[in-house]
């Protein structure tokens, strides 16, 4: 391996940077040439190619966002697509790519390889934490810690005012975000997709929280759960069955995209990032990096789509003994 091209995909994720940078440290450590694909795969099919030194990565590891820009390639979904880039990547002479992003990037890359038998290694970079073979995706933790900051801050609002906050998350399907937040931000109730009969829970919590006295309530919703109603026609059944509750609701959106990476991103993307590099030096090929027990591993990209994980019953189970 001569030419390394790195590229970040899909929706962008606090740390994207700090692992870009990982990445071309590391052929600059080996002695191999990088190339920054601008735009994920589109730049593939564009010929947006820069070349990358260690110090063209310089003052980066604390920014949000990543310098390369996303995109989610609608060109790459077809097989032209996918034929032109190849074409552009034999001509470049890149021998290999790291490709940093979630399953819409990896299932891009199986096709990809299916077809031109190009060897790739994945980053797990997404703030949804919704992939397999890792312990947590990059992006996630400061993610958690956006939702948390915004939830303190409804909060002392719910508080003065006594009301109830139906606070909407992002994660797609995966309700990692919104429990894990949800659990650290105090709240009464979370509706994650992995799990049904979320607005039972919700309203026998609601009577037992106003029988016990209080009189403020915060309530997380995963973008993705599958009551069938959406966050507002949540609100209006709540206000149906609690006529006296004063309800409102907050939709955070992509602030939870954004932002400064924690340490712990930062870290996790400086493991994976050298650890891509040195899983292409090794010769494994058309895998994605994880943190598996504090171990970096590699996984084929088909375990790492493969799908929703189980639902974290032990932190369910401390929700509902903190929220007596
Ligand atoms: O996958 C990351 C994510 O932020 C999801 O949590 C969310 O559902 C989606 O991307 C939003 O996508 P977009 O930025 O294209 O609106």
């Amino acid at each position: 391996i001569k030419k390394i091209g790195v590229l970040t995909s899909g929706g962008d994720a606090p740390g994207m940077n700090a692992a870009i940078r990982a990445v071309v440290r590391s052929c600059a450590y080996y002695k191999i040439e990088c190339i920054g694909v601008y735009r994920g795969y589109q730049g593939l099919i564009d010929n947006d190619f820069e070349e990358l030194t260690a110090r063209s990565v310089r003052n980066i590891i604390n920014r949000g966002g990543t310098f390369l820009k996303s995109a989610r390639s609608k060109e790459f979904v077809t097989k032209e697509g996918r034929a032109k880039a190849y074409e552009n990547l034999k001509n470049a002479d890149i021998d290999a790519l790291v490709v940093i992003g979630g399953d819409g990037t990896f299932t891009g890359a199986i096709l990809f390889n299916e077809e031109h038998n190009f060897p790739i290694i994945g980053i797990p970079g997404t703030i949804d934490n919704d992939i397999n073979g890792t312990d947590y995706t990059i992006g996630y933790d400061t993610a958690l810690n956006t939702v948390v900051d915004a939830i303190d801050k409804i909060r002392d609002t719910a508080s003065s005012h006594d009301r109830l906050f139906l606070v909407e998350v992002m994660g797609r399907d995966a309700g990692d975000i919104a429990m894990n937040s949800g659990v650290g931000a105090g709240a009464e109730e979370i509706l994650i997709p992995e799990e049904d009969g979320g607005v039972d829970r919700l309203m026998a919590s609601l009577k037992k929280s106003a029988k016990s006295g209080k009189t403020s309530s915060i309530i997380v919703v995963a973008e993705g759960e599958k009551s069938g109603k959406n966050i507002f026609e949540l609100a209006e059944y709540i206000g149906e069955n609690y006529p006296d509750y004063d309800i409102r609701v907050s939709v955070l959106g992509h602030i939870q995209r954004g932002g400064v990476p924690t340490c712990f991103d930062r870290v996790l993307s400086s493991r994976l990032g050298v650890g891509a590099v040195e899983a292409l030096l090794r010769g494994e090929r058309n895998v994605m990096v994880g943190v598996t027990n504090k171990k970096v591993t590699s996984v084929d990209f088909e375990v790492a789509i493969k799908g929703q994980r189980p639902v974290d019953n032990e932190l369910r189970r401390v929700l509902n003994i903190t929220t007596v």
